[in-house]
């Protein structure tokens, strides 16, 4: 049986985040002051209104699925953590044998707010392998997304320290384009590169609209599903950020966009030297906005409709609790 998860587990938390939101704004005042005249094509956080006393933003991301061997997933993710194929294969079940995806996430986060308190953040972009799928808390079947680095704007402390706070190993970073989620070369292409300035790490992605979306090997789902997926990085607590996919941001002429492309990195946990590239990586261009959720015990989580459940991931917990018996 799935323990049922509550959002009154949840909510004892918040005066927790709010202090640690409220100490990283008085540390870093400056920088919240001085906030940078930065333009972006992003859309205005439509959640901060309805849900003024949580933390709610827009992410403008590319999304993209990198096949792996398991056998290299397996040396890469920390032992202890299960991979769970099973729930994997439900959402793919073509996805070739032997493989595992790895999520490839570029994104520009944009108007994040606490509206009720008047905190807002400055933009940044952040860029980042995750590891979707994986048994965090033993019980077989909830999905957990380990993250365990981030390249994130070096001009928001409050992202770079929030970040930290996870266990995550995180490089300030300077980002092409500087405000937004990608660019547009000339050849029809959109860019996006994240390089990191205390290390040589990087990632780049240059990625091209499919003529025919319906040729994605992904559907949609997919990468809802995984961006839904609590995020941890040493496991010490652990992030749930509730993307929608339904709003005016991912419906019509916003709708996602499947992309096919390439990838270059030198990252964690990808070895230092040299670069690895990947050729032919699909994925989907979307904004959504979000709600987040911060610093939980990962624990509590377990059986969480998004771990395990159909739908977004704060109605039908009834139907979730039940999905857990994969
Ligand atoms: C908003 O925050 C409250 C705690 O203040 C929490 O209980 C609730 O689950 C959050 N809402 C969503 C949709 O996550
Ligand atoms: C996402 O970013 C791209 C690139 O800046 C922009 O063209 C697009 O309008 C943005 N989408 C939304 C919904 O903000
Ligand atoms: C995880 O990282 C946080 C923040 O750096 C740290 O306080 C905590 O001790 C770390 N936990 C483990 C198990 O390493
Ligand atoms: C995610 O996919 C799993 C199957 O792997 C499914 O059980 C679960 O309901 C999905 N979660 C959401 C939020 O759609
Ligand atoms: C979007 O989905 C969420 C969760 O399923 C639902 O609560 C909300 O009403 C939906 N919003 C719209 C605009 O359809």
């Amino acid at each position: 049986m799935a323990p049922r998860p509550s959002l009154i587990h949840l909510s004892a938390v918040v005066p927790v985040v709010l202090v640690i939101v409220f100490s990283l704004l008085l540390k870093h005042g400056e920088s919240a002051a001085t906030r940078r005249n930065c333009a972006t094509h992003d859309y205005h956080n439509t959640l901060a209104e309805l849900f003024p006393n949580n933390a709610t933003g827009v992410l403008n991301a590319t999304l993209a699925i990198i096949p792996i061997p398991l056998a290299t997933a397996r040396r890469l993710i920390p032992a202890q953590y299960g991979i769970l194929e099973r729930a994997y294969r439900a959402l793919l079940p073509n996805f070739p044998e032997g493989m595992y995806p790895v999520m490839v996430q570029a994104a520009h986060d944009h108007d994040v707010q606490l509206r009720a308190y008047g905190i807002t953040i400055d933009d940044f972009s952040r860029v980042g392998f995750e590891f979707p799928f994986l048994d965090l808390t033993g019980d077989g079947y909830s999905s957990f997304r380990w993250a365990p680095a981030q390249l994130i704007s070096a001009s928001n402390n409050i992202a770079l320290e929030g970040s930290r706070a996870y266990g995550t190993i995180v490089s300030p970073a300077e980002y092409e384009p500087v405000c937004d989620a990608y660019q547009r070369l000339p050849n029809g292409a959109t860019y996006f590169k994240g390089y990191s300035l205390s290390s040589p790490e990087f990632v780049e992605l240059e990625m091209t609209r499919l003529a025919t979306p319906s040729l994605t090997p992904y559907p949609l789902e997919l990468f809802k599903n995984i961006t839904n997926q609590p995020t941890f990085a040493n496991a010490t607590s652990c992030d749930n950020m509730i993307r929608l996919f339904n709003t005016t941001m991912s419906l019509g002429e916003h709708a996602p966009k499947p992309v096919l492309g390439r990838v270059r990195a030198r990252a964690f946990p990808f070895g230092d030297a040299p670069a690895t590239k990947w050729a032919d990586v699909y994925g989907v261009q979307v904004a959504t906005p979000f709600i987040e959720n911060n610093y939980l015990d990962c624990h509590t989580m377990r059986g969480y409709s998004g771990t395990g459940g159909p739908g977004d991931s704060f109605v039908n917990d009834d139907v979730n609790a039940n999905n857990g018996e994969l």
